[in-house]
């Protein structure tokens, strides 16, 4: 992909996710961003799931810094975001990546906290990290924000109405940015992963018992996605090979029906 060499990328929650060995889609998106070149900033909640992706890029030969942070605490966001800036000078793009789920019950049984919990993560997270990137980014008069949203931020599904509610507003914020600062330099992007095989997949049968089973094998691919065909979907976006995609977030979902 163009453009994407000697970049500096920055991924949140690009750590192993979910306490398992295996993939979490920022750690996969970190492994393909440093394939095409860019140079990695991997932060996620703790030093240590930050260094286990680092540590991948770095024995495919790429360059990596991995940081901690909390994307709901502003000091701590603006602290990693400072640490990046003074380790590379710059970020090039940001990847919005990082995020908790819903709990798989409908509204009336979703506690306030869990509420507060996910709208916080998925949503405020993503302003925070956004707010602290951006005057970099403008002084520069150019930039890459792309947001993981999901097939959840376009259709209701069974995942609960917290996480559908942050993942529709991630795309809101996404289209924001772009009237803001779409002017300035700054490419706003989303994209909408379906169902992806992550590591906590990894080894299970995947039975009607699965989450979205029957919305995952009705939709034209049939089958769950691998983590792989969100991370190169994410090189795609943030490389110059998608300069004219603009405010739109995009869904990666085997065409996931909507309703
Ligand atoms: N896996 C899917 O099927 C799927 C589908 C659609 C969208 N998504 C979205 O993709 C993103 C990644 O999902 P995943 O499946 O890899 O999940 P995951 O749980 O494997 O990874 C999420 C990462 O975010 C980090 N994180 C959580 N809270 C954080 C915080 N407060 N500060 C910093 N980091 C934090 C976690 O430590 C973890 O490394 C999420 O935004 C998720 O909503 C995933």
């Amino acid at each position: 992909m163009r453009g994407l060499r000697d970049k500096v990328v920055l991924v949140t929650g690009g750590g192993h996710g979910r306490e398992q060995a295996g993939s979490s889609l920022g750690q996969a998106m970190c492994v393909e961003l440093a394939k095409e070149g860019a140079k990695i900033v991997v932060a996620d909640l703790t030093q240590d799931r930050a260094e286990a992706t680092a540590e991948e890029v770095r024995a495919e030969g790429g360059e990596a810094l991995a940081l901690p942070v909390d994307v709901v605490n502003e000091a701590s966001v603006k602290e990693m975001v400072d640490a990046a800036l003074a380790h590379f000078g710059r970020i090039d793009v940001l990847v919005n990546n990082a995020g908790v789920f819903g709990a798989y019950v409908p509204l009336l049984e979703i506690e306030t906290s869990q509420w507060e919990t996910v709208m916080d993560v998925d949503l405020k997270g993503v302003f925070l990290v956004t707010k602290a990137v951006l005057p970099s980014m403008l002084e520069r008069g150019e930039g890459v924000v792309i947001n993981v949203s999901s097939a959840s931020g376009l259709v209701a599904s069974e995942v609960g109405a917290e996480y559908t509610t942050a993942k529709h507003g991630v795309i809101g914020l996404t289209k924001q940015i772009s009237y803001d600062y779409g002017h300035q330099g700054i490419r706003a992007v989303g994209i909408g992963p379906g169902v992806i095989k992550t590591a906590a997949f990894e080894g299970a049968e995947i039975t009607p018992d699965f989450p979205f089973y029957d919305l995952t094998m009705q939709a034209p691919a049939g089958r769950y996605g691998e983590v792989i065909e969100i991370a190169r979907a994410v090189c795609f976006l943030a490389s110059d090979d998608a300069s004219f995609i603009h405010g739109h977030t995009i869904p990666v979902d085997g065409g996931s029906p909507t309703r």
